[in-house]
């Protein structure tokens, strides 16, 4: 099957000399039709050129990037099958909602009329009938961004490219919009590039998600996969909550030089078959969980004295207290046990 996206050794390099910033290095990367694919990285990692240049804002100084197959790493903005939402929506402040929808048929010219039918059922589709007639400023934050979303589904583009667009929302209308994002999403068939530096986001919406660090992609996979199994050490940091363990700690515990735990594969016991003990340095409620900071005994079999790994776990808050009598107390000496299989080797 022909991918939706590809990039061929794309890179991008601002400036000269000196001065030259090596936005993005040499990424290679397929995006499967229909296939929801976020990329997740940092501030200033490079997602937005990455955007940009299959968007057709901002040409690559090397590599190809291919629409469908074709390569369009010359065609203009406008000849793509790809369209933006930004951040901010860029409505058009004056226009009423309805005209910003159907702007971009209006540039095609076409005809009135059709072009209003078309707006209001885009309208409908974003759960926003009835609204045609007013202008953005008389609209939340998150009903402007559904009609940034109409006004880019109107032309019918293969690719939707989304750069942070639910950056600006407060928290519980942002989770709202996420479910609405994916069911429209999975409804229309057409592939999302989404964009977020959210690794809950991202987790909870992408088909797969590409962890991007200074310019390069560090991983690609299934939300699973790189929660599960991260390649590197900061993908492990930068997907979940993460203890990794190195050097002498790490051979001992796990021998590995490098491995990573979930917090929450951790559980408090008894001695009989205790992977580690140590003793209560933080505890934190979270609701819903207790994160609880152990310090590893030096005398633990096989870590040396050096310096205390502390290892973090999050215990369910109904089960932290249970059969204990309360949650762990500071300074507490406790034994950790996890499955083998939740030890999982880094690169
Ligand atoms: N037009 C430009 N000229 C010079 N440098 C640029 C330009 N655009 C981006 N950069 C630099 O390229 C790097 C990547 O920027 P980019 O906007 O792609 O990051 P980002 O991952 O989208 O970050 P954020 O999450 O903050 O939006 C940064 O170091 C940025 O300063
Ligand atoms: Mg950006």
């Amino acid at each position: 099957m022909t991918a939706a996206v590809t990039l061929d050794g794309v890179s991008c390099t601002f400036g000269h000399g000196a001065g030259a910033v090596r936005a993005v290095d040499a990424v290679d990367l397929a995006i499967e039709a229909g296939e929801f694919f976020t990329l997740l990285g940092p501030s200033g990692s490079g997602k937005t050129t990455v955007l940009r240049m299959i968007g057709g804002f901002t040409l690559p100084t090397a590599g190809r990037v291919l629409i469908g197959g074709a390569d369009v790493t010359r065609t203009p903005p406008y000849a793509r099958a790809v369209n933006t939402v930004f951040q901010d929506y860029a409505l058009f402040p004056h226009m009423s909602i309805r005209d910003n929808v159907a702007y971009p048929l209006m540039v095609r010219k076409v005809a009135k009329a059709e072009r209003h039918v078309r707006a209001d059922d885009l309208l409908a589709l974003v759960q926003l009938p009835g609204v045609g007639d007013r202008r953005p400023g008389q609209l939340s934050g998150g009903q402007r961004q559904r009609v940034a979303l109409a006004r880019a589904l109107i032309s019918e583009p293969q690719v939707l490219l989304l750069d942070e667009p639910l950056g600006a929302l407060d928290l519980k209308l942002r989770e709202q919009m996420q479910s609405e994002l994916k069911a429209l999403q999975r409804r229309l068939g057409i592939t999302f590039l989404f964009i977020t530096h959210d690794q809950h986001e991202a987790l909870s919406m992408s088909d797969r998600i590409g962890i991007f660090n200074a310019g390069r992609l560090e991983q690609v996979g299934t939300p699973q996969a790189v929660y599960d199994a991260p390649a590197t050490r900061f993908v492990a940091h930068f997907v979940g909550a993460a203890n990794v363990l190195e050097g002498d700690a790490a051979r001992a515990l796990t021998g590995h030089a490098q491995a990573m735990l979930r917090p929450e594969r951790i559980t408090l016991g008894g001695t009989a078959g205790a992977r580690a003990a140590g003793t209560v340095a933080e505890v934190q409620y979270f609701g819903a969980f207790t994160r609880v900071k152990v310090d590893l005994a030096p005398e633990a079999p096989g870590v040396p004295a050096t310096r205390p790994t502390r290892l973090q776990a999050d215990l369910p808050s109904f089960a932290a207290g249970q059969g204990r009598g309360a949650a762990p107390r500071l300074g507490e000496a406790v034994h950790l046990h996890w499955d083998s299989a939740a030890m999982h080797a880094l690169a």
